[in-house]
Order: structure tokens, then C-alpha cells, then sequence
């Protein structure tokens, strides 16, 4: 039967999964590699990029991982996804800032670190990637305010670190789609979608250059067809963010069965019924490009060590078993690709 590559392409999208290197990581396993190379035509780094692999100290850069993931998707002729320029949660700032000396003027200081950083890590990777998070979760998702990290504290606005750091990606790398991404959760009614909304709205305002938004699709499984999600709601968002003329990519899909029935074959026909139900929402928009799951292989996936299930049980959050056997979701998201 066709792969979710073949499938996806067959849609003018492109189907993947996040790699990741280290001692007893995914890069390692080659059985999980060859499910990329069966099933992809797109990867993304889950870890090998972010500031915290990549920016050791304020003068050095490690590009062994990301470097590794790159080779690997060029051998195979896949596309590969950046993860992440910046990620504006200051807690997943590496810790050299809490001691940082900004200087005499911090907002220059600030601004030369961030475009610096940019610069490089675009550069080294022009033309071997072809879209980037810019930005990763830099609204509150408790009241929608932007978060409060060093660079906007000391840039004096978030709203300046967004532009600084769009502006010079797209001065790096012109052909490369750049992207917004955010989690946009359902705890606080509409409040996370609204902070988003504004974000989105204020850089095209300001003609900031962004291409998308990236909907991570960390799905919970709870209440009703869309879990935690209310479907009014998130269309009335969906229409908003393409209406100001952004594409939309699924950058991390995953289904939190935290909460479903210990029973397996229950378990899974109900992760199915999920992954149905919100891909087959989600593919109604002719913006979504692509859709990459964060993880293919339940053993390896964060979602074990995040909100783990009561029982004990292994969660089933990805598209394939620990014996690298498809399971309900792999069908539910290659019938999605098929549906018209
Ligand atoms: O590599 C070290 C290892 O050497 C060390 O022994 C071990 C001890 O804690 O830590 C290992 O690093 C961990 C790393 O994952 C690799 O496994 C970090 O502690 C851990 O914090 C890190 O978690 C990642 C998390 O982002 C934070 O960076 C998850 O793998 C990754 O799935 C998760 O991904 C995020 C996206 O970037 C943004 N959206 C939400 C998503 C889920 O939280």
C-alpha cells in the first residue's frame, strides 16, 4: 500500500516525523530511520536545533546534531524542517543568560546575540532547509499577554524580537518559508488562540515577513470527537490566521491518551477516531502544507514522561508500536491523505 510520503505528496503536501540524535535517541535506532525513509518526505529536528544543543556558551556554536539530521535528510532525498530559531519561553533560554552581562546597552547587545544567532544557524543550513520555526511559543498561554524573556525585556518589547528575528531570517535565507509556532491551548477558554491571533496580526501590521503559522497539535484526548477542543472556536481561529493570508503546517502531531481506556484495541480505535477527526478538519484548509508527527514510535516519544497515564501503561500517542508495527492512527492518517 502507498506511504504516507506517496499519499501526502498525492495532496501536494508532505508527510514526517521528528528525528532527534543522542545516546539512545531516534538517530540511532535504524529501524526507526527506515520508517523515516519508508513513510517521509519530511523531517525535523526535535532537539539538535534549539539554542540549548546549539549555543553551549555565548561564543560557540555545536552543530554535531543538527549537522547529523541535515546529512541525513539530503542521503534521502527528503525535506527538512528548522526547530527553532528562538523559542521565547525564557526557561528554555540556556543558562548561560541568567548570568549574561548585556553591557552598557543591553538592547544593542541583545539585538547583536539574536540577529548573530540567526544569521549563523540560517546560513549554515541554506538551502538544506526549507522551512523554519522563527519563533517558537512566545505567547503566555495563560492569558494571551507575550511572554517575558531577556531578549524582550532588553529589546523593550516582544514585539521588537519578532521583527528582529523574522527580518533577519529572511534577510539570510529569502527562500525559505518562515513560521510561527505555538501550541494554542484550550485550559484558559479562548485566551491562548487570542494572544496568537494578535501576535499574527500585529507582524503582518507591521509587514514583518511570515509565511505560517505552525500548529503544534499536541491533541488531548478528552470530551467529544476533538478532545479538549471546541470546534466553533478553533475553525472561527483557522479562518482568522489564513484570512491574513498565512499557510498553516501541522508541526507536531500527537494524541495524549492520558485519559482513554487501558484496553489496547479500545485505546487505539479511539486515538484513530481522533486523529480522523482533526486531520480531516484540518485538511479542509488548502493553506496546510504539512503534516509531521512529533515522533513515530511510542517508546521514544515525550509524551511518555508528560502526563503520564495513571495505570502505569505505556501511552500510544504515535503512529507506530514499539515493534515498529503501523497501529489504528497510521490508517486513520493515511485514510485522511486519501479522503478528498
Ligand atoms: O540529552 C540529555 C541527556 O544527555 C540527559 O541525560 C537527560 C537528562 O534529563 O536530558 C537529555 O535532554 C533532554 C532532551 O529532551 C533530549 O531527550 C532534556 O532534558 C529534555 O528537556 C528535552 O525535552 C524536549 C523538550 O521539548 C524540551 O526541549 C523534548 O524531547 C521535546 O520533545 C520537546 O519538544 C517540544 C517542542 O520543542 C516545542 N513544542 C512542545 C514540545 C513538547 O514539549
Amino acid at each position: 500500500s502507498p506511504s504516507l510520503a506517496e499519499l501526502s505528496a498525492g495532496k501536494g503536501m508532505r508527510f514526517g516525523t521528528a528525528i532527534n540524535t543522542g545516546t539512545g535517541s531516534t538517530f540511532n535506532d535504524n529501524n526507526y530511520l527506515n520508517l523515516v525513509r519508508e513513510e517521509c518526505n519530511v523531517a525535523v529536528a526535535e532537539n539538535d536545533l534549539k539554542w540549548q544543543a546549539i549555543r553551549p556558551s555565548p561564543d560557540m556554536f555545536t552543530f554535531t546534531g543538527g549537522d547529523a539530521l541535515v546529512n541525513f535528510a539530503q542521503t534521502e532525498n527528503i525535506g527538512f524542517r528548522g526547530h527553532t530559531l528562538l523559542w521565547e519561553d525564557e526557561t528554555r533560554y540556556p543558562s548561560w543568560f541568567d548570568t549574561y552581562d548585556f553591557g552598557a546597552d543591553p538592547a544593542m547587545e541583545a539585538e547583536r546575540l539574536l540577529t548573530e544567532h540567526i544569521s549563523t544557524v540560517g546560513a549554515r543550513y541554506q538551502g538544506q532547509i526549507d522551512s523554519w520555526d522563527v519563533v517558537n511559543e512566545a505567547v503566555n498561554p495563560g492569558n494571551g499577554a507575550y511572554r517575558s524573556s531577556p531578549f524582550s525585556r532588553n529589546l523593550g518589547s516582544m514585539e521588537a524580537v519578532l521583527d528582529i528575528a523574522f527580518q533577519t531570517a529572511r534577510d539570510t535565507l529569502p527562500n525559505t518559508q518562515l513560521v510561527y509556532n505555538d501550541f494554542m491551548s484550550w485550559g484558559t477558554g479562548n485566551a491562548h488562540r487570542d494572544g496568537v491571533l494578535t501576535l499574527l496580526e500585529g507582524m503582518i501590521t507591521r509587514g514583518a515577513p511570515i509565511d505560517a503559522l505552525g500548529v503544534q497539535s499536541h491533541i488531548f484526548a478528552g470530551t467529544g470527537n476533538f478532545g479538549g477542543i471546541d470546534e466553533a472556536a478553533w475553525r472561527s481561529f483557522l479562518n482568522d490566521v489564513t484570512s491574513l493570508g498565512l499557510d498553516l503546517v501541522i508541526t507536531e502531531f500527537d494524541i495524549n491518551d492520558q485519559n482513554l481506556p487501558a484496553d489496547i484495541a479500545t485505546r487505539d480505535g479511539l486515538i484513530a477516531d481522533y486523529t480522523t477527526a482533526y486531520l480531516g478538519l484540518m485538511l479542509e484548509y488548502s493553506q496546510l502544507r504539512d503534516v509531521l508527527c512529533w515522533g513515530l514510535v511510542h517508546r521514544y516519544s515525550w509524551m511518555q514522561n508528560f502526563q503520564p497515564r495513571s495505570d502505569g501503561l505505556q501511552k500510544r500517542s504515535t503512529p507506530f508500536d514499539d515493534s515498529y508495527q503501523p497501529t489504528p492512527m497510521y490508517d486513520a492518517i493515511a485514510a485522511a491523505f486519501e479522503a478528498t
